[in-house]
């Protein structure tokens, strides 16, 4: 979601400031701010869209000042606009803000009843005039910011800047992350030390209560009683480097090319290819000794995690509940004692997939999680973390995650296998000489693109297209329709092919696109029967399959796919590319942002 930068300096601080929200734009990019703090003077430059649009208005303008805030944001309260985004004043007090105010509405309630007025719909801003009040009682600025913070509810990373004071910050994490980096006689605070990488590797993170008073000589940190808290200063490992799309048109675009190098890197780490085993690294979870796993995750992370509840089940004999980590946390489902929970995040700071990692916690089992960020808060209140060697990702839609993802549930669901007894030793070798080809065969896929690409222009005039599959290919079906969505916004769902009969075969018509994805394997027969149904209705097929596949199928007119033959345990991973492929090239077709799509964050920090 939003993204935050504090920067208390010796140098004039606007600019720095937007190259630090350049590396958080991935949080969010519907408008930008930056205020600073100059000769008594508080200051701000405010943009509707993306970072450039800010930066166009500083280099028109610029703010003055070595100390100041910035923001890019993802609105939850207010149409994205330029009186709605950060930093938000008040009587001389200046705010950015990341997460949701839950009890925004009374509390504004009481300030307008106390005389402020509101110039903004923003839940942010009442808590800047929440601290101009204490202020205006009579209260040093970072009591008066203490008193604010006790009245909120909610989620909140907030920094807050006084005017009066060039050497003062004071900011508070209740939920999304937040980090403080020290510099030489310098100090500097941001979403994520990736931002602050620039400036800094030595970072401070702030755990969910705390909050901070920031000055050039260094931090003091308290809990929300106002007792001093100790947090270690470590070595962040975050890149200093501004990843580019090197040769590519898109980051989406780059990613989905590095699949064969990413999940090449990430299946050695895991699985020992040349003796057909595992490596034995520690493992947060002892497979052999539990009853079932809970899987928790969001969006394309929690579609892998439903590819490997059928991998897991199939091959290791260990039941498993994967869940929408949003729902997981409330269904108030009763916890087997024998379980341990793993959850999957690319991000590492999704708010949903965090909570209820911390219910599982809380009720005492293993903690394990799959991300591809290994200084995230997820990862960070794991028992242990397995993480995907995908490389930054960049493009909101993820690619190379889910397929790094899904090959490390691959390598733990043949260890699970092995450990537990259910597949013999040159079973497992085999599982481990199939996973062994995936690289190879995802670059095989790859030289499918140009057919794909022309697909994808035919699909960029439909407003709807419904992606079918059965097995591991019903997920792999959902996680088709959601890509399609979020970068073409065409509609899409996904279904399972058995499920066609129940309700959406009434969608079926000759303007309706149906993908459908069908390897030749035990199940190819059934929905060969699924895609008679839609053809008998009219229905336009595309069907993604191998040779057999192809050849199985007497129905003339569809369009083919043709993958190249791999074991049945590695589809859902390979026929990821055709996929992906498809979406982007629709959308590319359509002229959509691809990278940054509308409505969407690439870290999604709020509920
Ligand atoms: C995927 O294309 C999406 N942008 C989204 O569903 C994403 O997978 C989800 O928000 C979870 O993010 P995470 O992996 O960082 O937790």
């Amino acid at each position: 979601m939003c993204g935050i930068v504090g920067i208390i300096g010796n140098s004039q601080v606007a600019p720095l400031i937007v190259d630090a929200l350049k590396r958080l734009e991935y949080r969010g990019y519907d408008s930008a701010g930056v205020a600073t703090l100059s000769e008594g003077q508080l200051d701000r430059l405010r943009a509707e869209g993306k970072l450039i649009n800010l930066e166009k208005r500083l280099a028109e303008k610029p703010l003055k000042g070595t100390i100041g805030i910035g923001h890019t944001r993802w609105a939850t309260h207010g149409i994205p606009n330029e009186p709605n985004a950060h930093p938000h004043f008040s009587d001389g007090v200046a705010i950015v803000h990341n997460g949701i105010i839950e009890n925004f509405g009374e509390l504004r309630d009481e300030l307008k009843a106390d005389g402020y007025s509101f110039a903004s719909q923003t839940d942010t801003e009442v808590v800047a005039h929440l601290v101009a009040r204490e202020l205006k009682a009579g209260k040093a600025p970072r009591e008066a910011a203490h008193a604010a913070l006790k009245r909120l509810q909610g989620a909140f990373a907030l920094a807050i800047m006084f005017q009066g004071d060039e050497d003062l910050i004071v900011a508070a994490r209740s939920g999304p992350p937040l980090a403080v980096g020290h510099g030489d006689g310098e100090m500097f605070l941001g979403s994520d030390a990736i931002a602050l990488a620039p400036f800094t590797n030595a970072i401070t993170y702030l755990e969910d209560g705390d909050w901070v008073v920031i000055r050039r000589s260094g931090i003091e940190i308290f809990d929300m009683e106002g007792q001093a808290v100790e947090r270690q200063k470590q070595q962040s490992v975050g890149t200093t480097l501004l990843v580019d799309k090197g040769n590519h048109r898109h980051f989406m675009e780059k990613e989905i090319h590095e699949q064969p190098e990413v999940t090449g890197q990430t299946l050695a780490h895991y699985l020992d290819f040349a003796n057909g085993g595992y490596k034995e690294l520690d493992s947060a979870i002892d497979f052999k000794n539990i009853d079932r796993l809970y899987i928790s995750a969001c969006g394309t992370a929690y579609l892998a995690g439903q590819i490997a509840k059928y991998w897991f089940e199939r091959y290791a004999r260990l039941p498993v509940d994967s869940d929408v980590a949003s729902e997981f946390r409330y269904r108030e489902m009763p916890l087997d004692k024998r379980s341990a929970a793993l959850f999957v995040s690319q991000s590492g700071e999704t708010a949903d997939t965090l909570a209820s990692l911390r219910y599982c916690k809380g009720a005492g089992l293993a903690i394990g999680s799959i991300v591809n960020v290994r200084e995230s808060t997820i990862a960070r209140e794991s028992d242990g973390i397995y993480p995907t060697l995908a490389g930054p990702e960049i493009g909101v839609a993820s690619t190379k995650a889910f397929t790094c993802q899904l090959s490390i549930f691959a390598s733990l669901v043949v260890r699970a296998a092995l450990e537990r007894g259910t597949v013999s030793a040159e079973e497992g070798a085999q599982l481990v000489r199939s996973l062994s080809e995936v690289p190879r065969l995802i670059k095989e896929a790859l030289k499918l693109e140009g057919e794909i690409a022309e697909l994808g222009r035919e699909l960029s005039e439909v407003n709807h297209v419904l992606y079918l599959g059965r097995d591991t290919s019903y997920p792999l079906a959902m996680e088709g329709a959601l890509k399609l969505k979020e970068i073409s916004y065409i509609h899409a769902e996904g279904y399972a092919a058995g499920e066609l009969k129940h309700g959406p075969i009434a969608l079926i018509d000759k303007q309706m696109p149906v993908v459908v994805i069908a390897p030749f394997d035990k199940i190819y027969e059934k929905t060969a029967s699924n895609m008679q149904e839609v053809a008998a209705r009219g229905g336009r097929i595309i069907l993604i399959t191998d040779e057999k596949g192809a050849a199985h199928t007497s129905l003339d007119g569809i369009k083919t796919i043709i993958m190249p033959n791999m074991s049945e345990f590695v589809t859902p991973i390979v026929y990821a590319l055709p996929i992906q492929m498809l979406a982007y090239h629709t959308a590319v077709a359509m002229g959509t942002d691809v990278d940054q799509p509308r409505n969407l964050a690439k870290s999604v920090t709020v509920e």
